[in-house]
């Protein structure tokens, strides 16, 4: 059921999923996302005043929680970066209609952090992880950090009994040898593992189609040494086709954005660490809530602007894509959030 206030856009579909950014920096470097060429020492990353305090995130989730939101994803850049991240978890799960707070985040501060973000509330963690060998792991994330930490931050994920999911990005020519390795150690531990085709999202990765590993590989890959079969979703919208293997409870994800496009059941919006809010990953342009807050709008006001914000929307950049003729300048994943 929606919420009766839920607005419907353009094409019919409810707003239902606020992924926060709370911050645009990370420590590691993957090529894809924010490639060490670019930033680098010179690259200017938001400064502490226009990054959104607690306070304001809380305002403004409270107003999308009027709005019919219940789920908030909390990302980056590297979410566990925020010094104030714990008490933030626990501010926007005082938030009556609030039913689920998730993480996706690299996991190298996790083995400090899991137990501190279970307390303050948070249920689900998503963990990005390219790769088993500290080769391939260290050529998808431009050299920083070890496998051995993020195993030690999953681990500590499940002892802090955080409801867990891995996602491993494939780039064709350099870590589609990790795709079999990955399967074997995470179905062994029935930890779900979602594969990601490598997305065009932001300018600075130089993006290009023959870097794809695409669905169809994944699926050939996996299926040279089990079987599986497809199961149906979650919930309505859901990123991720599932697959359970035949032989294990254990299931496996894709995210399909180049080869099998989920813009029809979008529902989700983006805030960016500066209060910006996105109505698309692929997004040149956002919405400066951050601005109208600090000029002293009401609740009502901004529950309003955002709705209306949400009833022109019409964004579906991964079904058009192959439309574009002209290269279109988009907002960089590590600011808007994945
Ligand atoms: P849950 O189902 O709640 O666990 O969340 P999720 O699968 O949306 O979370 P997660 O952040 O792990 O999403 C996985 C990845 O899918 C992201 O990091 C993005 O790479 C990609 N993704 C998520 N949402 C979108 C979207 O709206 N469009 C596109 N093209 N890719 C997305
Ligand atoms: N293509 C696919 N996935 C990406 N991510 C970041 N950039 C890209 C890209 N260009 C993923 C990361 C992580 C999440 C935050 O988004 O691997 O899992
Ligand atoms: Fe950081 Fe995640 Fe981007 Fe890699 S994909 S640079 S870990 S934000
Ligand atoms: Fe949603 Fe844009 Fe991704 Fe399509 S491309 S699923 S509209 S965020």
């Amino acid at each position: 059921m929606e919420a009766s206030n839920t607005p419907l856009d353009s094409l019919n579909r409810p707003l239902r999923d606020l992924r926060i950014s709370v911050t645009d920096q990370c420590n590691f470097r993957c090529a894809y996302c924010m490639p060490k060429e670019i930033f680098g020492p010179d690259y200017s990353f938001l400064n502490n005043k226009e990054i959104l305090t607690n306070d304001e995130i809380f305002l403004l989730a409270s107003c999308f929680a009027k709005l019919g939101i219940e789920k908030i994803r909390l990302t980056g850049g590297e979410p566990l970066l925020r010094r104030d991240l714990v008490p933030l978890i626990r501010r926007l799960g005082s938030i009556e209609s609030i039913k689920d707070i998730s993480l996706t985040t690299n996991a190298t501060l996790l083995p400090r952090y899991a137990k501190p973000l279970k307390e303050a509330g948070l249920s689900r963690i998503n963990i990005s992880l390219d790769g088993l060998a500290n080769d391939s792991f260290r050529r998808m994330n431009g050299g920083r950090g070890n496998v051995e930490t993020v195993l030690a931050g999953i681990d500590a994920a499940k002892k802090a009994d955080l409801n867990l999911k891995v996602n491993m990005v494939v780039q064709k020519g350099i870590n589609e040898t990790e795709v079999l390795p990955m399967v074997r150690y995470f179905r062994e531990r029935q930890i779900t593992l979602r594969f990601i085709e490598y997305m065009d999202v932001g300018n600075s990765n130089q993006w290009k189609l023959d870097e794809v590993f695409s669905a169809k590989e994944i699926l050939d890959t996996i299926g040279q040494e089990f079987d599986f079969e497809p199961i149906d979703p979650n919930y309505k919208g859901e990123v991720a086709a599932r697959y359970r293997y035949t032989d294990t409870p254990a299931e496996f994800g894709l995210i399909n954005s180049i080869t099998k496009p989920f813009c029809r059941d979008c529902n989700r919006a983006r805030l960016s660490a500066d209060g910006k809010l996105f109505t698309c990953l692929f997004a040149t342009v956002g919405h400066d809530l951050k601005s109208v807050l600090r000029n002293g709008a009401s609740d009502n006001d901004m529950v309003e602007l955002i709705s209306n914000i949400w009833l022109r929307r019409k964004d579906r950049y991964s079904e058009e894509r192959s439309s574009f003729t002209e290269p279109k300048e988009k907002v960089e994943m590590s600011y808007i959030g994945g």
